[in-house]
């Protein structure tokens, strides 16, 4: 048997690419690709790539840059770029960096085994459509060794919501919901594989509204199916959109013990003024209203979300109105960013803020959503807490996991194995995470 190849897998962007990540190398390693964790010694680098902000995409092409001295070394080694810049940019990528082999946009990873193929037979390949298939039917499945007991399942892809600013629309294409029997099966075969938390994935997961008996299924009636499989212990999903929260999924946070008390739902600005230039679709109010409603049903709920400041036309005004909201509805935790004008979306026309004032309000808002993070972490101390073990931690002897609330926790104690979920109580925090012991 030949020697195999080494695949070299460098992710950004979010949850999806990880996964994404995983779908790929098990599509190579039926062409005889094995991962390596070091870019130094591959046949082939593929950067699975993120489009969502400008940095983004740079930090793309000055990676790729720098494969030049390997690519001098091996001649046999292969680049690809795949990934939502990937879909962005298409052949352009291969006109800015001649080192490129294979350029694949997300919907196309299905085609990856012969793209490899033509690119080892010395062509360069392009594939950016978005084909009618089901890519995931068509990714072979490997052993899924060394893993851990949580995965991620993706569920829904793409997104018709067009938010001003937002380019997934356009990268990763329309609204998709995977059928309900596929996401089954698939999810009994993670836990047959030894996995107890699957975090159901979307660019708008909670619209989704998959095939299944009887018509279509929204995300709750999936949930509950899903929580019926024998040794999956946790269900999780993101990322919802405030309008698609319907009501049974309301009611799942409160009466289907598997969904963990953690929602991740982005709300990206305080003020209706932004909230409309953005095309949001939602309110403040509307917003608030519906953590209410998540609350009343599930009282402990950890709430996350997104924030975007200095979009064009904010005020200071209507930025005080974002802090005013974040602390009304308290979050556990929270990622806010700057404002990044993406060419093609509508905002991209309009004036911006300067860079100063943009600045200074995110640091402002994320001076206060640190402060509400710590609050909400200082709150677990002394409480007890279930959390799946996940890997070793930094410190001889340290396992870590994480608690229903998402909280990553450390205990040190020999009889934690990796995979078990166990009651601890909470005795610290340490900057990011929590200290336990077992109980
Ligand atoms: N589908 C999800 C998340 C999309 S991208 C949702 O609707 O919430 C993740 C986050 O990146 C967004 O929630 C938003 O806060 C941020 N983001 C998207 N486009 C951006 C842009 N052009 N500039 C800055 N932040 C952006
Ligand atoms: Fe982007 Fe808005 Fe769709 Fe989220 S809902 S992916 S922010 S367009
Ligand atoms: Fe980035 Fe594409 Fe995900 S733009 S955030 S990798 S959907």
């Amino acid at each position: 048997m030949a020697e195999a190849k080494k695949l070299f897998i460098k992710t950004y962007g979010c949850q999806m690419n990880v996964y994404d990540s995983e779908r790929m190398a098990e599509a190579l390693g039926a062409s005889g690709y094995v991962t390596t964790t070091s870019a130094d010694d591959a046949d082939m680098i593929l950067l699975n790539t993120c489009h969502i902000r400008e940095k983004a995409a740079e930090k793309v092409y000055s990676e790729l840059g720098r494969f030049k001295a390997l690519k001098a070394a091996n001649p046999d080694l292969k680049i690809g770029v795949a990934g939502c810049v990937a879909q962005a940019e298409g052949e352009e990528i291969m006109r800015r960096q001649p080192l490129v082999d294979l350029v694949v946009g997300p919907q196309t990873y299905h085609r990856l085994p012969a793209m490899e193929k033509a690119v080892r037979a010395g062509a360069r390949a392009v594939d950016t459509e978005f084909p009618e298939e089901d890519k995931f039917e068509h990714l072979p499945r490997g052993p899924r060794a060394g893993r851990g007991p949580t995965a991620f399942l993706t569920v829904q892809e793409g997104c018709d919501k067009f938010c001003a600013f937002c380019v997934v629309p356009y990268t990763r294409g329309a609204e998709v919901s995977r059928p309900v029997a596929r996401i089954l099966g698939e999810a009994r075969d993670l836990v047959a594989r030894g996995v107890r938390e699957i975090t159901l994935l979307g660019q708008n997961v909670n619209a989704y509204h998959g095939a299944g008996e009887n018509g279509d299924w929204g995300l709750a009636r999936l949930i509950r199916d899903l929580a019926k499989i024998e040794g999956l212990e946790r269900i999780r999903f993101t990322t919802s959109h405030p309008n698609d929260m319907e009501d049974d999924l309301i009611a799942a946070h409160g009466d289907e013990p598997k969904l963990m008390p953690y929602l991740h739902l982005p709300v990206q600005s305080g003020s209706d003024r932004i909230l409309k230039a953005m095309n949001r679709k939602h309110t403040a109010e509307s917003y608030v209203r519906l953590i209410e409603r998540l609350r009343a049903a599930r009282p402990d709920l950890l709430l996350s979300g997104d924030f975007i400041v200095g979009f064009p036309g904010e005020t200071d005004q209507d930025f005080e109105d974002t802090l005013a909201l974040v602390r009304k509805v308290g979050y556990g935790q929270a990622y806010s960013f700057k404002y990044s004008a993406r060419p093609g979306t509508p905002a991209a026309e309009r004036a911006g803020v300067p860079d100063e004032v943009a600045s200074e309000r995110l640091q402002r808002l994320q001076a206060l959503l640190t402060e509400q993070q710590y609050a909400a972490q200082d709150a677990m101390i002394g409480r007890e807490v279930l959390v799946l073990f996940e890997k070793p931690g930094r410190e001889t002897g340290q396992m870590v996991g994480k608690s229903e609330y998402l909280h990553a926790v450390h205990v040190t104690d020999p009889t934690v194995q990796i995979g078990q979920i166990a009651r601890v109580r909470v005795t610290g925090r340490t900057s990011n995470s929590l200290a336990a012991e077992l109980v």
